[in-house]
Parts: structure tokens; C-alpha cells; sequence
């Protein structure tokens, strides 16, 4: 999206104006698909934060092309944050009141591994664990979504080319620079972290009939492949 601006894009995510009234949604719903759209958000913001951190980190390597993916993934990250917060105001605009992070934990991790300047580490807990959560969770939203008309799934499919697009850095840098015993610490620590991430907001999954395991295991497969992709 080098190029584009956000706000251009930002009008690509046309919610229809009476969409209240015109679908069947419960009140209940609607709120936790809110909510779930706030985590999303949420995660996206800390993705922002952290690919900018990770593009000064490389930005004195010998690979300037590392920073400047990088950069653009942080651009990236934060116009999904924008297209779902948009979401979430547009299904329950007071929902937001009442939302607790849910990566706090997470978020203090990784700017710990950027404090260390462990790029390894950082990509991990980034372009895999919580690329691969977020990943699960744009699969079922946006099937939900699709069933349900609710109006996003019109930027949905760029913003899961985008996110393809972040894991395959993940693999790409894990395979060319990382070891496989430093991946397989690692990644014990961020199962922890994503799995307490998920417990946070498992009953907003249950309450519109999202089993929370597969997400768990998603992540999990994810974790595992990248110790078999490290050298
Ligand atoms: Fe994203
Ligand atoms: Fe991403």
C-alpha cells in the first residue's frame, strides 16, 4: 500500500448507514462481535508499534530492505487497526467503554525483545504467534461476516493478503538468520503468552459461537513450524 494513504483507504470500508435494522443480529451479538473486533484492533495497534521498532532495529543492517518492509508493515498494521475499530463502533458504538486490553502482556514482551535487540525474538511473538492468532481469527470473522452481511468484508480480503504478506517475512527472516534451538526457548514463551491472550477473551468467542481450541492450535502449528523453518 507504499503510496496510499490510510483515509483513502480508510473510505474503501463502506458499512451500510441503516445496517442496525436491516440484519438480523441480536443486541448481544453485535456487542461481542464489537468486542472481538476491538481485540483485533488492538492487536493491530500493538503490530503497528513493533514493526516500526523492528525497521529502526535493521535499519543500520547490511539489509535495507528488511526495514523498509517493515516500515510499510507498520503502515499497514495501523490502517487495520483503523478499518476495525471502524467496524466496532459501527456494530455497538458504546462497546468500547467497557473493553479491557488483552495484549498487554504480549506488547510488554515484545518491546522488551526490541529494548534487547533481539530481532529474533521480536519476530516470534510478531510475524508468527500473533500474526498466526490474528490470522484465525480473520478466518472466522470474515466467514461470520460474509454469512452475516455486516459490511466489512470488502477490505477484509486486502487486509489478509497484507497479513500473508507479514508471515512470509516471518519465515523468510526465521529460515536465513535463526537458530533452532534459540526458537524452540522462544516459542514456549509465547504459546504462554497468546494462550493467556485468548483465555482473556474466550467468552466473547463462546457468546457468538466461536470454539476458542482451534485458535489455540493455530498458533501452536505455527509456533512448531517455525523452529522447523529456523536452521
Ligand atoms: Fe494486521
Ligand atoms: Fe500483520
Amino acid at each position: 500500500m507504499a503510496g496510499l494513504k490510510i483515509s483513502n483507504l480508510m473510505n474503501a470500508v463502506a458499512l451500510p448507514r441503516k445496517a442496525h435494522s436491516q440484519f438480523s443480529i441480536s443486541v448481544d451479538e453485535k456487542t461481542h462481535a464489537a468486542r472481538l473486533l476491538h481485540v483485533l484492533a488492538e492487536g493491530e495497534q500493538v503490530a503497528s508499534t513493533i514493526a516500526l521498532e523492528q525497521a529502526k532495529l535493521c535499519r543500520h543492517s547490511e539489509h535495507p530492505r528488511l526495514a523498509k518492509f517493515l516500515k510499510q508493515q507498520s503502515r499497514q498494521e495501523k490502517f487495520h487497526q483503523l478499518a476495525f475499530e471502524r467496524g466496532a463502533n459501527w456494530l455497538a458504538p458504546k462497546e468500547h467503554s467497557g473493553y479491557r486490553p488483552v495484549f498487554t502482556e504480549l506488547e510488554n514482551k515484545l518491546k522488551q525483545d526490541i529494548q534487547n535487540q533481539d530481532m529474533t525474538s521480536s519476530v516470534v511473538g510478531l510475524q508468527v504467534a500473533l500474526e498466526a492468532l490474528g490470522d484465525a481469527f480473520l478466518e472466522t470473522l470474515s466467514a461470520r461476516m460474509e454469512k452475516r452481511a455486516m459490511g466489512l468484508d470488502s477490505v477484509m480480503h486486502l487486509i489478509i493478503h497484507q497479513e500473508i504478506a507479514h508471515q512470509n517475512f516471518g519465515k523468510r527472516y526465521l529460515s536465513k538468520y535463526a537458530d533452532r534451538q534459540d526458537i524452540s526457548l522462544l516459542t514456549a514463551d509465547y504459546m504462554q503468552i497468546i494462550d493467556n491472550a485468548i483465555s482473556a477473551f474466550q467468552s466473547s468467542l463462546h457468546a457468538i459461537d466461536i470454539d476458542d481450541a482451534p485458535y489455540r492450535t493455530a498458533v501452536n502449528q505455527q509456533l512448531y513450524n517455525a523452529i522447523e523453518i529456523s536452521r
